[in-house]
């Protein structure tokens, strides 16, 4: 069967149902397809730190109303060592901006929602999508839905497929570089059914590695500890995950990590990936497609909704008044706002964690640069605007 669509996006995760929104708006068409069933999108464990700019892009599209319901502002976040905790004030230091937590998969739920409410294409379960003339004017996508084989033709290509897609490959390694960092440790992330231990998120350097205290909901709690990435998750017990996790976020002053049954748990690989540049004739990547940052920055799904943003705009520009100069500079505009996020991520990670070969030098640096972080205002700012996000038009 032959199809036909302005936009051929791969991929349903926040990139390639935001994309789908935002092209609606602005009467283009485009056709979703992803791999996975609907239930297991939906179900995806990921972080859940919303930048202000991507708050209120969501809000704005009339996507909010759940998040403004069942997310929570947080103004700061605390980061612990040496046993005592230091808040940095983030909407005090960014002139009045927060961060909302709400997990990754509700986002999904309500984009799906959204885009399946505006009657438009979102196929699920599609099987063998494989990408051909990208450097022409008729782009195509073959896939197979149920058991039917499609030759979908396209004006253009959205890569929206992830870190482990088929889009990047679609990219010639000729034009193509590849900047990446693995880390020598992995987070193991639980999800524990027990009320905050804190307001803020607790960001934790000690003696016996990282750890992160998140949350989830009023009654359910999202904690990580740094760990050998190639370690088993069935080696550790939930008595081993307490303790350590108690061992390393302990203070001078009376403070108590709240538990509970752990019902979820699981290894993440850390890693930095970057492929330039982000297009390739009428191939557009956005999101994990073309960038994976370590997630002690909590940038990877703001960064989908930066690119994202840029390539609405781009393929408006084209469609309405035949311009073809933001499609041109559409890797180069977002390359610099995904570097600057690489660049924090990579220092928070540096910052934050235990590195195996690392001698005193290196933790002194460490703790020097902690320290200064949190005494020096110049110093916080950096990490506040940072973390908070940078305008979007970065
Ligand atoms: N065909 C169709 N769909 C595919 C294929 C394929 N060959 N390969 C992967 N996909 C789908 C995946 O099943 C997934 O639902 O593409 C989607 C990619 O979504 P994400 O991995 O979430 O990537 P992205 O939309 O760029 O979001 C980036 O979200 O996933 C987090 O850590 C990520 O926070 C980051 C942000
Ligand atoms: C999360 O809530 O899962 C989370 C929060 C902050 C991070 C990473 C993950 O930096």
């Amino acid at each position: 069967m032959n199809k036909r669509t302005q936009v051929g996006i791969i991929g349903a995760g926040p990139a390639g149902l935001l994309l789908a929104l935002l092209l609606a708006r602005e009467g283009i068409d485009s056709i979703v397809l992803e791999k996975r069933s609907r239930k297991d999108v939906e179900a995806t464990i990921r972080a859940g730190v919303l930048e202000q700019g991507t708050v209120d892009l969501l809000i704005e599209m009339g996507l909010g109303e759940r998040m403004q319901r069942e997310g929570s502002v947080h103004h700061g976040i605390e980061l612990r060592f040496d046993g005592v905790g230091h808040r940095i004030p983030l909407t005090e230091l960014t002139n009045g901006h927060a961060i909302t937590l709400y997990p990754q998969h509700e986002v999904l739920k309500d984009l799906v929602a959204a885009r399946l409410g505006q009657g438009g294409e979102l196929l699920f379960n599609v099987e063998h999508a494989q990408l051909f003339d990208v450097n022409s004017s008729q782009p195509r996508i073959h896939y197979t839905h149920e058991h039917e084989t499609v030759e979908l033709q396209c004006d253009f290509i959205a890569g929206c497929d992830g870190f482990h897609g088929v889009s990047r490959t679609a990219l010639p390694q000729s034009i193509s570089t590849i900047f990446t960092r693995s880390y020598p440790f992995g987070w193991l992330g639980i999800l524990m059914q027990a009320p905050p231990s804190a307001d803020e998120l607790i960001y934790a350097y000690s003696e016996r590695g990282f750890s992160l205290v998140s949350t989830r909901s009023p009654e359910l709690q999202r904690m990580y500890i740094q760990c050998d990435p190639h370690d088993h998750i069935a080696r550790w017990s939930d008595e081993m995950i307490l303790e350590e996790l108690q061992a390393r976020l302990t203070t001078i002053d009376p403070w108590q990590l709240r538990i509970g049954p752990i019902i979820q748990k699981s290894i993440l690989a850390m890693r930095s990936f970057v492929i330039e540049p982000m297009q390739y004739g009428r191939l557009f990547l956005a999101g994990d497609a073309a960038h994976i940052v370590p997630p002690t920055g909590a940038k990877g799904l703001n960064l989908a909704v930066a690119d994202v943003r840029h390539l609405a705009h781009a393929l408006t520009a084209f469609y309405q008044k035949q311009r073809n100069d933001l499609l041109e500079a559409y890797s180069a505009t977002c390359l610099r706002r995904v570097w600057r996020a690489e660049h924090f991520s990579w220092w928070m990670t540096s910052m934050l964690h235990r590195f195996p070969d690392d001698d005193p030098f290196q933790q002194r640096m460490q703790r020097a640069q902690l320290d200064y972080t949190v005494r020096s205002r110049a110093a916080a700012i950096s990490l506040a605007e940072n973390y908070i996000g940078l305008p979007l038009d970065w």
